[in-house]
């Protein structure tokens, strides 16, 4: 056997980074057991994570392969998905007459920090070589807090996109009218993370590779069900835990008061989810709603895994510690550890209430530390205002 390690060591620092980066591609993909998720994932795989198509700079070209389904007659057929279009205009909001563009935001103040002391273990970081001043560490946390908004922003325009493609492609009449304002919402949510992050922290990360694949993943499937069961359930389930946790430990009082209304569009969104799918996967076969059980169960752990802010490494530690040293940190840090609890906490209620979480797959959630997820509350037993009641509560 190969003693990788030791061989990557033995490279030039950039030379280095790309070893790495493509035998973490090829563990990635080693490790998807289901053949049908990996011929999902495979070639989004590959342009993302070796053709690395997210950090090049130049737009990316997707040909969708969806139907769209139009219906002449009009009917009334979801009356839950009726109501959620009507809160949906309800609540509607301008972004440009309700957050207070005015605040002056200083990244390094420390009355009003992005990030709550503590959520770098900064001893954690110096064990591993990198010793930083205190101006350093504000730095970094700086990155840290632009590297995970940008994160967002990129993943609020696959949702803009994915909103408008599941509105064309979804049966459900009441669904398209509701899809429609989560176009709209989508639109906005682009719209706020690129103005805070271009006017507030002037600082902008590139797309994680790892968050293309699953994004691209979506956009070229064309069964709606997969791109409803990726964006809704699974990115927008765990945006709206990472929002979560965010909104409760930032002390700026803008980006508190943008993520405040950005969770509740986000819970419409994740609650329209669940009721398409739960009615939808009944309806399938056996082996058809079993590879979407493994499809998300992958999904979640690529999401757990692989998402550890190596933009952030590549800027501040290349050449200094190793890429594993820095997984170590990210993954035990506390402010990542707590983002990962929120996260699941929300994702993996609403997947067992659309049926993905069968007898057949929960030891492997056991085995993974997830299943002590399983009790919670799914997102059409919690709207938004009660979302941020029990952040509020939490504080
Ligand atoms: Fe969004
Ligand atoms: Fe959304």
């Amino acid at each position: 056997m190969i003693d990788t390690a030791k061989l990557t060591s033995l490279l030039p620092t950039k030379m280095r980074g790309r070893l790495e980066g493509w035998l973490e591609a090829l563990d990635i993909l080693l490790e998807v057991r289901d053949p049908r998720v990996l011929r999902s994932l495979g070639p989004s795989g590959v342009k993302g994570l070796i053709l690395r198509r997210a950090k090049q700079g130049v737009p990316t070209k997707t040909r969708a392969r969806h139907e769209a389904h139009f219906d002449w007659t009009y009917p009334a057929d979801n009356p839950e998905m009726r109501k959620l279009y009507e809160r949906a205009k309800k609540g509607q909001w301008n972004s440009d007459s309700t957050l207070a563009w005015s605040t002056s935001v200083d990244p390094y103040d420390p009355a009003r920090p992005l990030l709550p002391d503590g959520f770098l273990d900064f001893d954690a970081l110096e064990a591993r070589g990198p010793k930083l001043d205190a101006r350093e560490r504000a730095r970094l946390v700086h990155s840290v807090a632009s590297w995970m908004l940008s994160q967002f922003l990129h993943g609020e325009q696959g949702a803009l996109f994915a909103a408008a493609q599941v509105t064309e492609a979804v049966q459900f009449y009441d669904g398209k009218l509701y899809g429609a304002t989560q176009v709209m919402d989508e639109g906005r949510h682009v719209e706020v993370f690129h103005r805070y992050l271009d006017e507030k922290l002037c600082k902008l990360y590139q797309l994680n590779d790892n968050l293309f694949v699953i994004i691209d993943a979506l956009m070229t499937d064309s069964r709606w069900d997969m791109k409803f069961l990726g964006m809704q359930i699974m990115v927008e389930g765990l945006a709206l835990g990472a929002f979560g946790t965010l909104y409760r430990q930032t002390g700026e009082p803008l980006l508190k008061e943008l993520l405040k209304y950005v969770i509740r569009d986000e819970a419409r969104h994740v609650h329209y989810g669940v009721l398409a799918l739960r009615q939808h996967f009944r309806e399938l076969s056996d082996s058809e709603r079993r590879e979407r059980e493994d499809w998300a169960f992958e999904v979640a752990l690529l999401m757990r895994d692989r998402f550890l802010a190596v933009e952030v490494y590549e800027e501040w530690f290349e050449g200094v510690m190793s890429r594993g040293q820095w997984k170590s940190f990210v993954t035990e840090t506390p402010g990542m550890v707590q983002f990962r609890q929120t996260m699941f906490s929300r994702l993996v209620p609403n997947l067992r209430e659309i049926g993905l979480v069968s007898p057949r797959i929960v030891p492997r959630y056991r085995k993974v530390g997830l299943a002590q997820y399983m009790n919670g509350l799914a997102a059409d037993r919690i709207d938004g205002a009660g979302m941020i009641a029990d952040l509020d509560r939490a504080a």
